[in-house]
């Protein structure tokens, strides 16, 4: 039987999409920038119906890529050619929500808004957020272990997981979902795989661990001039205030891309290098939080202006002028997409070289530059950069810059197609070995997104 009538079987003729107009958009990622031609895509409902569509494609000897919202920016979930798409969506099934332990279960599928919306509805929260929260899934959260805007004060996605459910490469399932905090029981299989992009295990299900909430009493824009000094107002407002939830930065190019292409009112009258955004949280217990705010920074002399506010529609406001600057990005080109981090102590010295080494092999190059300045996170956009990026010279010449002063080639986005090749720029070839152990003992075939995170790995492509 061939693999396509087999798959339909599974999951009913309606699940199984081959129509080029019903899979563009499985077979492109958000950027434009990864793309594939997958033999299909199939949607399974539930998890036996994923065990038996990777135990299908096994047996025909044909790689399957799991996807989740779409999101993703470096590749690991988009198709190449001949791959089957494996979407995740149909697994959208939410709860319970335990309020006593402080967990709540979700589907793969479910997004990370309909999780912060059940939380917050019983009293919790989630303690992860990003703008991409109402497509993203929890299973693409965990397969990446994503970041996003509350990792200072919560960690990455790693830390908010308490429990998983995942089928393997050869249809078993594993299911790990704890009752108790404390569980110290053989290989931590959760935490294996968070984070491994697809390649280990389809991950089915997610157990959230979740938080009391915080409300967000103040949100600040600071404009400052130099790296160097938004540092200074980082460190002089962690320690005034422990209850700091969030602290964003963008630069003056990506804000002119936000008015021009999201239409938002500008922030101040003039114009600024650097931006920074705070959102302060009322866990100090200091009712009048946002005065005080006002007073540091109007204090210091590095801040240019500075704006404080408290409702929710002007958070909302301040908020977009961050957020959107990945679609104002996206609008104006494709660009080459870098997510980086740096130690603290070297983020100005890293933005100062940045155009040094860029120039060289993109002339036109236009870096725009934003992220989360809290853990040294910087998301690199290299606008018209695309086409001398063919061989990989633009983010070669930015990654070496990175490893060079001892950061991190993939803060929070993955390695996925767009880093494998530089993996060995941060990682020594023990770990490599031990890495491609796993890999072999888990998926011996390398049926499961081939080619992503780990540079050699590829298998030859099965065509049916
Ligand atoms: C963000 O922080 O806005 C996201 O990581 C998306 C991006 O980097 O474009
Ligand atoms: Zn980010």
């Amino acid at each position: 039987m061939d693999l396509l009538a087999g798959l339909r079987e599974i999951v009913g003729d309606t699940h199984v999409v081959t129509d080029p107009d019903a899979v563009a958009p499985y077979a492109q990622d958000w950027t434009r920038r990864w793309h594939g031609k997958p033999l299909a895509v199939v949607r399974p409902a539930t998890v036996a119906q994923v065990s038996a569509v990777v135990r299908a494609c096994a047996a025909a000897g044909v790689p399957l890529v799991p996807q989740g919202g779409n999101t993703g920016l470096v590749g690991a979930g988009v198709p190449q050619d001949g791959e089957v798409v494996l979407s995740l969506a149909r697994l959208d099934s939410i709860g319970p929500l335990d309020p006593l332990g402080k967990t709540l279960m979700a589907g793969a599928g479910v997004t990370l808004a309909q999780v912060q919306r059940t939380a917050r509805e019983a009293g919790l929260d989630v303690g992860l957020d990003f703008s991409a929260r109402d497509t993203a899934t929890v299973g693409g959260i965990a397969a990446t272990n994503a970041g996003g805007e509350r990792v200072m004060r919560h960690g990455v996605a790693r830390f908010r997981i308490r429990g998983l459910e995942a089928v393997l490469a050869d249809g078993s399932v594993v299911r790990r979902m704890s009752t108790v905090a404390k569980d110290n029981t053989g290989y931590d299989l959760v935490q294996l795989l968070i984070g491994s992009e697809g390649t280990l295990g389809v991950i089915t299900a997610v157990q959230v661990d979740l938080i009391h909430p915080r409300k967000i009493i103040g949100t600040a824009l600071v404009a400052v001039s130099t790296v160097d000094d938004a540092l200074t107002v980082l460190r002089a407002v962690q320690h005034d205030f422990p209850g700091l939830e969030a602290a964003e930065f963008f630069h003056h190019d990506g804000l002119q891309l936000v008015l021009k292409h999201e239409r938002r009112a500008r922030p101040f009258d003039r114009p600024h290098p650097l931006y920074l955004l705070f959102d302060l949280s009322d866990g100090d217990g200091r009712p009048d939080a946002g005065e005080e705010l006002t007073e540091l920074l109007g204090g210091l002399d590095c801040v240019r202006d500075l704006v404080v506010v408290s409702t929710s529609a002007e958070r909302r406001r301040l908020w977009e002028l961050r957020e959107l600057q990945t679609d104002a990005v996206s609008a104006e080109g494709v660009p080459v997409k870098l997510d980086v981090a740096l130690p603290l102590n070297q983020l100005s010295t890293f933005e100062r070289r940045l155009a040094g080494v860029v120039r060289p092999v993109a002339r036109h190059a236009m870096p725009i530059l934003f992220g989360h300045i809290a853990e040294g996170n910087v998301h690199v956009n290299l606008l018209n950069a695309l086409d001398e990026d063919a061989e990989g010279a633009v983010m070669e010449a930015v990654l070496d810059l990175v490893a060079s002063l001892g950061g991190s080639i993939s803060a929070e986005h993955g390695i996925g197609l767009a880093n494998a090749r530089w993996l060995t720029l941060t990682r020594s070839s023990a770990d490599l070995a031990a890495m491609r152990a796993i890999k072999q003992a888990l998926d011996p075939e390398g049926i499961l997104s081939p080619g992503r995170m780990l540079p050699d790995a590829a298998p030859a492509l099965k065509r049916p």
